[in-house]
Formats: C-alpha cells, structure tokens, sequence
C-alpha cells in the first residue's frame, strides 16, 4: 500500500494513543505465567499484539478478549488466565514472534526456564536480526538454545530448565536482553543479577515488583530471585514512542495545537521530551499522574523554532525508538544536529540509520551517514518526494510526518506496515489534519 501525504495548512487535535508496546508485552507475558486472572485494558494494538499473543497461547494459556472491562471504561479488554508457576506447557508447533524483536527476546528468557522443548522464530527481518545477545546469557544460565547461523539467529530451539543464576555486565544497554534474562531469573536457584551500563527502560522490573517477585534494583544493577507471580489487573498507558510522531509533527509545523492524552512518560522512555525540549520544543505536561506504578501525563505540543542539538551517551537508550522522526525534526531544525553512540539502531526492524539517512535525503535534506548515527544540517524544508518505509513501521511513521510539512507531496512505499504498532496512525494523521481529532 502507498500512502499520499500533503502539506497541511494546520494540525490540530487529541489524539488518545494505543497502549504502550513495551508494557503491553511484559503485560501478556508475565500475566501468562502468573497466579490467577488478569484483567487488562487498553494494551497495544497491532501486528506485534497478535504475535505476542499468538505465541502464548502455544504454550498453553488462555487469553480472552472481552469489552465489559470492570477495571476501566475503556472499550476493550483481555483477561488472561495466568498457568501459574510450572504452568507452561510445551508447545505442539512452532512458535512464531513476526516482527517483534521484544517477543523473541522475552519468550526465548521464558522458555529457557521451563522444562520442556520449544523452538521460536519471526518474519524474515527478525530472522536476520542478532539473537546471540540472548542466547550467551542464558547458556550460562544452563538453558540449551540452537540457533541458526551459528547460533546468532532464530529460528531457536530451546530445551529450558534447571537453571542457575548468574551475574551478567551487559556490554550494550538493550531493555530486552535485560527482560529475558529477569524472566529467565525467576525460574532459576540463586540469584540473577544484571548489571546495565545506561539505563534502559525498566518496565519489567517495575511490573515484577507489582507482581510480588523478589526484585532488588540498586541503579543500574538488578537482581531477582525465583518468585512466583501474582496476576495483576492493568491499564496500559498510551505509547510515547507512537506520541513521538505527534510530538515532532506538532514542533516542526508551523501552526500546530495537539494534545496527546494518557500516555506514558516513565522517565526510562522520555528521552524525546527531554530532548526536544533541548531543542526549543514548546512541550507541556499536564494533569501527571499514576497508572500501575508508571507515570503517565497529557502531552500539550505547539509549534516550535527548534535548534540543532547533539545526542549522544547514556540518552540513547531512553530514545532508541524515537530516533528517526527526532532525525526529522532535526531536518527542519535551525543549525547542525549530531546522533551519536546510536550503532544499535542498525539492528532494529530494518537498518534505522541507513533508511533514516535515505528517506531524509530523497526529501531534500542534508544529511550524513556515519556508522553509529547521523549528522543533520537543519535547512527549514523538504520537499515531497516517494520514499520507502523498508518494511520497518518506525521508518513509514517518521517518514510520514515528514510528509506534513514538506513542499508538494509524499508517497511512503509499504505504508502498511505501520500497523506493526499503530494500526489507526493513518486516521490519526487525517484526523489532525483536518484540525478535529
Ligand atoms: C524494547 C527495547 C528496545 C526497543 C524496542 C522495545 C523493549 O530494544 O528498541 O523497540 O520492549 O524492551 P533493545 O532492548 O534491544 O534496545
């Protein structure tokens, strides 16, 4: 599918995001493996839901959706009945993540703890992408996992079990290596400590703590013990990394009021706040409050004369995702911008450093590819032109909002992947545009 963007005289509106992708999963997850049932509304939508989702009901739990919701007044709702500890079974066929790399990554930390053989795989961009970074952590824990291409890539057959702690250093700050070594930590005899060198997002220490498990986090290092969980009813917040879009198309264009509702802001994924707001951003936080342990607030954005500004160090991490469309605002930014120490964005869903640069640079902007980011020089325009979305959801967003305020019109190739993570984007970008979302 091709997506036709035009220049938008005004963007105005609210905009409710779907739920956040990172806790929506640890939600799915760890309620699948909890005592009892959970009630959870407002969870993310999309290709990486269903896939998820798909996943645990291979390995034997019961996920229903439902929209009498008593937890919340939100439409809709899923009620998993957590297997308990021991409560997996092995699963019949294989188990398919897609796109998700978060997916793979969390479910290869469980299946490593339970007793039984499993093999996982994805769709051809997550089966190119580096699985060794799992696979190291948990042999030493005692998990036996094979992959393909000398064991780096999925598919991988895992036989779990009898697992013992270990304390690993992360050499790269990746919440998802972090996550499936946690996961596998509560079926293991001793202790299991990680060891960040930044701090990545900490959503699954969060919701483990809620759950009941014995957690201990002392700054950048985490240590669980086997725990057993208790479900736990919640509503997801709204997704900062889909209100990034919003959040940078209402900065670069020239007459833009938006409000974002609900969405999360833990401070371990606002980084594009933080740095937006370096940039000259006109961002505002309103009514903050807290949902399930995680902080969430409205997002008020206008119109905004941004400055270039360099990004490098420990904030990577806390806006790995949102990258790309800060790269955008960069582009219409006054001055130079540098991305830095931001290598890891070459093994997300597509090449994000390279499919960043190339979009950038068939819309008119000037930009060079260095190996772990980007240099910007801001010039105030682009100018509408086909650019490809490399089947990455993230690419097809950034791209998009790029759209909004170049001269003429953009085409985004393969527009629907999208839906990976935010089905209603499309309708979302046509309800602000005609000012009325
Ligand atoms: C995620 C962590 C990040 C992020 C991904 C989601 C998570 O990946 O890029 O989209 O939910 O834990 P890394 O942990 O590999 O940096």
């Amino acid at each position: 599918m091709k997506k036709l963007i035009r220049r938008t005289p005004r963007l105005a509106g609210t905009l409710e995001l779907p739920g956040d992708k990172s806790i929506s999963q640890r939600a799915i997850l760890l309620n699948s493996i909890a005592k009892g049932t959970a009630h959870v509304s407002n969870l993310c939508e999309g290709d990486d839901r269903t896939s998820i989702l798909s996943c645990m009901r291979g390995l034997g739990v019961a996920v229903r959706e439902h929209y009498d919701c008593s937890v919340s007044n939100m439409h809709e709702c899923f009620e998993i009945t957590g297997c308990g500890f021991g409560g997996l079974s092995e699963p019949l066929d294989v188990l398919d993540a897609g796109n998700s790399g978060t997916a793979v990554r969390l479910i290869t930390g469980l299946l490593s703890g339970q007793p039984f053989f499993s093999v996982i795989t994805g769709d051809e961009s997550l089966r190119s992408r580096p699985m060794g970074r799992v696979i190291e952590p948990l042999r030493l824990m005692g998990a036996e996992i094979v992959g393909r291409d000398n064991d780096s890539r999925a598919p991988l057959a895992v036989k779990g079990g009898n697992l013992t702690g270990i304390e690993f250093r992360q050499p790269i700050a990746s919440a998802q290596v972090k996550s499936s070594i946690l996961i596998a930590g509560l079926f293991a005899k001793n202790e299991t400590t990680v060891v960040q060198p930044s701090l990545s997002r900490d959503h699954t220490e969060l919701m483990l703590g809620a759950m009941g498990a014995e957690i201990d986090v002392d700054r950048l290092r985490v240590t669980v013990k086997e725990s057993e969980l208790a479900s736990v009813n919640l509503s997801i917040p709204g997704d900062i990394s889909g209100a990034a879009f919003w959040i940078v198309a209402g900065c670069i264009h020239p007459d833009a009021c938006l409000k974002l509702s609900g969405v999360g802001i833990n401070p371990t994924r606002s980084g594009v706040i933080q740095l937006l707001r370096e940039m000259g951003a006109r961002i505002s936080l309103e009514n903050p409050r807290e949902q399930n342990g995680e902080p969430v607030s409205d997002i008020i954005v206008e119109s905004s004369q941004l400055q270039g500004v360099e990004i490098g160090g420990d904030v990577i991490p806390r806006v790995i995702d949102e990258l790309p469309v800060i790269a955008v605002a960069a582009s219409i930014a006054d001055g130079q911008t540098i991305i830095r120490d931001a290598a890891e964005l070459r093994v997300k869903e597509s090449d994000r450093i390279g499919a960043t640069v190339e979009g950038l640079k068939r819309l008119g902007a000037i930009v060079e590819e260095r190996e772990d980011g980007m240099v910007i020089q801001g010039t105030g325009m682009l100018y509408g032109s086909e650019v490809d979305s490399f089947g990455d959801h993230r690419i097809a967003m950034a791209m998009a909002i790029a759209g909004l305020v170049s001269e003429g019109e953009t085409t985004i190739v393969d527009a629907e992947v999208a839906g990976v993570s935010y089905p209603g984007f499309w309708d979302d970008l046509q309800s602000i545009s005609l000012g009325g979302g």
